[in-house]
């Protein structure tokens, strides 16, 4: 169970990631240019916000079936100090809690806006946010680390 719910995460940073880039380069776009919001941008927005939910409470459930994250809580006095276990036991859950929040607030805030190039402005600003935050919290090889197993 931990091994699929971990391959399944890791696999779903995609399908986070690309449709979030779409929805930050049309909210700009749509914003500066005052486009109209098509179905295509209630897709698109639809889609993002589901998969960033579904990849958080495919997160949460990690967080509690992880050797890794149990092996940090148990030993939290002495493993808080080491870089790679506490990327995953603190910075990588914490920031993607705050992303999961961001991502759910920009998007009932842009919902509730009367002109769509308001939706767009408040979609730009917020998920700008949330894509930033996810993407510097991604174990990348290049940018972090992923522990040894
Ligand atoms: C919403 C955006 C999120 C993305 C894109 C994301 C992405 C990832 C990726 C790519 C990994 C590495 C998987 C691997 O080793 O191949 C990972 C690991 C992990 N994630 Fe997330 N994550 C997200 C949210 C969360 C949340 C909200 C939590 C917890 C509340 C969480 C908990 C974990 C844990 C515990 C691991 C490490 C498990 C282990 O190595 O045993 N993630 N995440």
């Amino acid at each position: 169970m931990y091994e699929f719910l971990l391959n399944t995460h890791s696999l779903l940073r995609w399908f986070v990631l690309i449709p979030l880039v779409i929805l930050v380069l049309r909210s700009w776009q749509g914003w500066i240019t005052n486009s109209k919001f098509s179905s295509f941008d209630r897709i698109i927005k639809s889609s993002t916000v589901g998969f960033i939910h579904l990849q958080f409470i495919i997160g949460l459930a990690l967080y509690f079936l992880s050797p890794l994250i149990q092996e940090f809580i148990g030993n939290l006095l002495e493993l808080v100090k080491v870089k790679e276990v506490r990327f995953f036991g603190m910075e990588h859950s914490i920031t993607m809690l705050l992303a999961v929040v961001f991502a759910t607030i920009g998007s009932s805030k842009s919902k509730k806006k009367i002109n769509d190039k308001d939706s767009f402005r408040v979609q730009a600003l917020w998920f700008t946010i949330v894509l930033i935050l996810i993407f510097m919290m991604i174990p990348w090889d290049f940018i972090n680390f992923t522990p040894n197993r």
